[in-house]
């Protein structure tokens, strides 16, 4: 008897993928990089930076929320795709406060190395420049919100797999916030651990351990010896290896 199995076919090569798999998960695990910022493997999809859109026919679709379905003929790395994607990293780094050679985040930051993988010169468009609380309440974490993507991977992280469900997000557009989830809202009354994946998961410099800043040189960080889409793949390999 032979075995059939479905695939989809994305930029020219044809994937398996299994029942109820995303297209972006089919992807990763078939080594094809779709460039991404709120997805995390092993975490559900929220579907909020758009950056992994992709084409199936006119249809535009965000690859980490859209099903894999049997003969989908998916477009993803194409110029025109790949401008969007670079349009939508430049609106996130003005709509806050990313001044890189000043965080401590930089050589390890998604955001910056998505930058770089768009080979981004510029913001093209104004500054913001928000005005966003920082809470510096907790002895061990640091939350500058100038810097939140609203990524919501804390939230997911901390819901899912802390299981204490410390953050959430609140407000649309340029009121759109994240909040901490205790009466005083301040990271300090709440049960956050620094072992937590929802302290370690930010993607850019909102969420910090304090007292481990410069622990690794700059020119020593992640981002400095790979790229965004290598850590992308990498990040994949490894959720499948703890399975
Ligand atoms: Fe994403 Fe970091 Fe903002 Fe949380 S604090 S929503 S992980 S950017
Ligand atoms: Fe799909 Fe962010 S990775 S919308």
């Amino acid at each position: 008897m032979t075995m059939t199995t479905d695939t989809i076919r994305i930029d020219d090569r044809d994937i398996p993928f299994t029942p109820g798999q995303t297209i972006m998960d089919a992807a990763l695990a078939a080594g094809i990089y779709i460039p991404h910022l709120c997805h995390h493997p092993g975490l559900p999809p929220s579907g909020n930076c758009r950056l992994c859109m992709v084409k199936i026919g006119n249809r535009s679709t965000a690859a980490c929320i859209t099903t894999a379905t049997a003969g989908q003929q998916i477009r993803s790395d194409t110029p025109e795709l790949n401008a969007t994607r670079k349009t939508i990293t430049q609106m996130l780094f003005v709509e806050g406060n990313h001044i890189c050679p000043s965080c401590e985040k930089t050589g390890n930051c998604k955001l910056q190395a998505m930058a770089y993988h768009f080979g981004m010169l510029d913001d093209h468009f104004p500054q913001f420049y928000p005005r966003r609380e920082l809470d510096a309440s907790h002895p061990d974490i640091l939350l500058d919100r100038s810097r939140c993507i609203l990524c919501d991977l804390c939230v997911r992280a901390s819901r899912d797999v802390d299981k204490k469900n410390i953050f959430t997000t609140a407000g649309r557009g340029t009121q759109a916030h994240l909040i901490v989830n205790t009466p005083s809202g301040k990271l300090v009354d709440s049960p956050i651990a620094k072992t937590d994946l929802a302290a370690n998961i930010c993607p850019v410099g909102a969420i910090l351990i304090k007292e481990k800043g410069y622990e690794v040189p700059i020119g020593r960080r992640i981002y400095d010896w790979q790229t965004i889409r290598e850590t992308g793949l990498q990040e994949q390999v490894e959720l499948k290896n703890k399975d």
